[in-house]
């Protein structure tokens, strides 16, 4: 869990900026919820001296006291770079300079690698995706400081495969997620195939979030969110906390969907039916409960219904909404609830 800068501020991002959201971070509650990595993005890199050696940007002065003050605040530092010769933004990218950038990274106390293939293509062919993003892998591995992979390829080349054999944490599974509804849905509903990649350690990652950069309703954002954590995805906020409404907060904070996210089973949803526009979607979690998502992608409100036969439930099933924190009690054969357009019902189901 953490926050990325790419979603709201593309490459306009600096050292101020970083510091400030890691306050936030903290002061917001967002720490508190389980939010860990400050990661930047693409636009840090600026050239290489002569020693090949990576520089950022004047935007970022001194990237070891910036790790410094993000980790005083019992934060996290990431980072981001590619296995070509540029970035997707045209930035200096780690080509060639492999373990000379690993090694700066760990220099600088960073956690966290995105790696985004972009130019990568002007070098390599798609099968050599893998060998591309193991040779990364070891170099971080080398440079004998813990630093979270995340492999960024788009989803290509059946990455759920080899991702974990390359020392991916997590992989892109998709495409580049909008601030939009059909974005948001046609990732996220997408994603049942790849449930049983998911597990501790290794994640599908569907992309960041978009709650809160102003283009979905409340209620859209609220599913984004649900499904996210049904997902078991890696939750990544892409807004501008500074500046959040307390109902951008309360959804990117609801300790009740995060702890189905964080679920230590780490086994991600399926969807386990489909009726024209509605899904249900189940994640088995530890202790034999449940999290069942009713989702409604249609225009109008839309009545759904779980039968618990679907489930392996002993005894008497008790029934919480987890964005109305309200138990609702034992509900005998199944449960049904009326889900407005775009929106969801996100249940736990326990005996
Ligand atoms: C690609 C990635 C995005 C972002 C941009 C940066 O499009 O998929 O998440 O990192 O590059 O240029």
């Amino acid at each position: 869990m953490g926050w990325n800068s790419w979603n709201k501020f593309r490459t306009q991002i600096s050292d101020k900026t970083v510091r400030e959201i890691a306050d936030v971070m903290v002061s917001s509650g967002m720490k508190a919820a389980g939010y860990e990595y400050v990661n930047i993005d693409d636009g840090w890199q600026w050239k290489r001296d002569a020693q090949g050696k990576i520089l950022p940007t004047p935007n970022f002065p001194d990237m070891k006291s910036l790790a410094g003050y993000v980790h005083s605040k019992g934060l996290k530092l990431g980072i981001y770079s590619s296995p070509g010769p540029r970035t997707c933004g045209g930035y200096e990218g780690s080509y060639g300079h492999e373990e000379q950038d690993a090694k700066t990274y760990a220099e600088w106390g960073i956690d966290y690698l995105k790696y985004d293939w972009c130019s990568a293509s002007r070098i390599w062919k798609e099968e050599d995706m893998p060998a591309a993003y193991q040779k990364m892998g070891e170099a971080i591995r080398a440079a004998g400081r813990p630093i979270v992979y995340s492999l960024c390829q788009y989803g290509r080349y059946k990455v759920q495969e080899w991702g974990p054999t390359v020392s991916g944490n997590l992989w892109r599974t998709t495409g580049d997620i909008r601030d939009a509804w059909d974005s948001m849905a046609n990732i996220g509903f997408s994603q049942s195939d790849l449930s049983a990649h998911a597990g501790p350690g290794q994640w599908n990652d569907p992309d960041m979030l978009e709650i809160g950069n102003g283009r979905m309703s409340t209620t859209e954002y609220t599913t984004h969110f649900s499904l996210w954590a049904m997902l078991a995805a890696p939750l990544i906020a892409g807004n501008d906390i500074r500046s959040m409404t307390p109902e951008i907060r309360d959804i990117l904070t609801n300790k009740e969907v995060i702890a189905i996210d964080q679920d230590k089973l780490g086994k991600a949803a399926r969807r386990i039916s489909k009726d024209g526009e509605t899904e249900i979607w189940l994640r088995p979690l530890s202790g034999g409960a449940y999290a069942v998502g009713l989702f409604n992608r249609g225009t109008a409100d839309a009545h759904l219904e779980i039968k618990w036969e679907a489930l392996e439930l002993p005894g008497k099933p008790r029934v919480r909404d987890l964005w109305a924190h309200k138990e609702l009690g034992v509900k005998p054969g199944g449960f049904g609830a009326t889900v407005p357009s775009h929106g969801v019902v996100l249940i736990r189901v326990s005996d």
